[in-house]
């Protein structure tokens, strides 16, 4: 299903301050634009940025910049972020497939990818968040080390991620079928709709080693 375009949502997020819509530009000049060296991690799939707006409030010595290109539903991650006014949290609308005109290699030092949409089809797995054909894109502009982590409600996409790390050379740091909540946690209400159906949410840690 497609969603309706909502025509308001671009003009809104050109006019939000926290938000970039060509950061193409600012490819090198990160430090710039958070006027401070701390390390910079990454969130793609910001969905209404729940998340990361928390994460950025719990670690104001990290700069976080999260990216959706969908302006229809990251205009409300948009009104999150400018409502939070964090000097280290910023949004950039742009696809996933772009990371490398965005950043340059070493710029990132962990990516969170929370439920991105599963492409059940075969034909649609290119499109996955993990696939290698995204894992290889992140590859340039990750420092040696970092991390991705993944948390997803679909089986199939777990399976598969785990195949995509190993086969693109990430190492598996940590697995789980079955994710608990603790203190550290930060649940958005999109996973919150998933565990009160009773589905596990799975999770993978996995390592960059260059
Ligand atoms: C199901 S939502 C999850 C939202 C959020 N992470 C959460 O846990 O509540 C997936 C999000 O990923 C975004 N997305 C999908 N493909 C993307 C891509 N190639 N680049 C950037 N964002 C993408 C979608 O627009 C959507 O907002």
């Amino acid at each position: 299903m497609r969603l309706r375009k909502k025509r308001w949502a671009l003009p809104e997020l050109e006019e939000n301050p926290y938000i970039y819509i060509n950061p193409y530009e600012l490819n090198g000049k990160w430090h710039e634009v958070f006027k401070n060296d701390q390390p910079m991690q990454l969130e793609i799939g910001t969905g209404r940025g729940e998340f990361i707006v928390e994460l950025a409030k719990r670690n104001p010595d990290i700069n976080y910049v999260t990216m959706d290109v969908e302006s229809n539903i990251f205009v409300y991650a948009g009104r999150n972020i400018q409502e939070a006014q964090l000097d280290n949290l910023i949004g950039v609308l742009d696809n996933a497939e772009n990371l490398s005109k965005i950043f340059t290699e070493s710029d990132i030092e962990k990516i969170y990818i929370n439920f991105c949409n599963p492409w059940p089809k075969p034909r649609q797995h290119k499109r996955r968040l993990t696939h290698p054909r995204l894992l290889n894109e992140y590859k340039k502009v990750l420092k040696e080390g970092s991390e991705i982590e993944l948390k997803t409600d679909d089986d199939g996409l777990y399976e598969d991620s785990l195949e995509y790390f190993n086969a693109e050379g990430f190492e598996i740091l940590e697995t789980d079928t079955d994710l608990k909540v603790n203190e550290n946690s930060i649940v958005t209400n999109y996973e919150s709709k998933w565990r009160n159906l009773g589905v596990n949410i799975k999770y993978i840690r996995a390592r960059f080693n260059g």
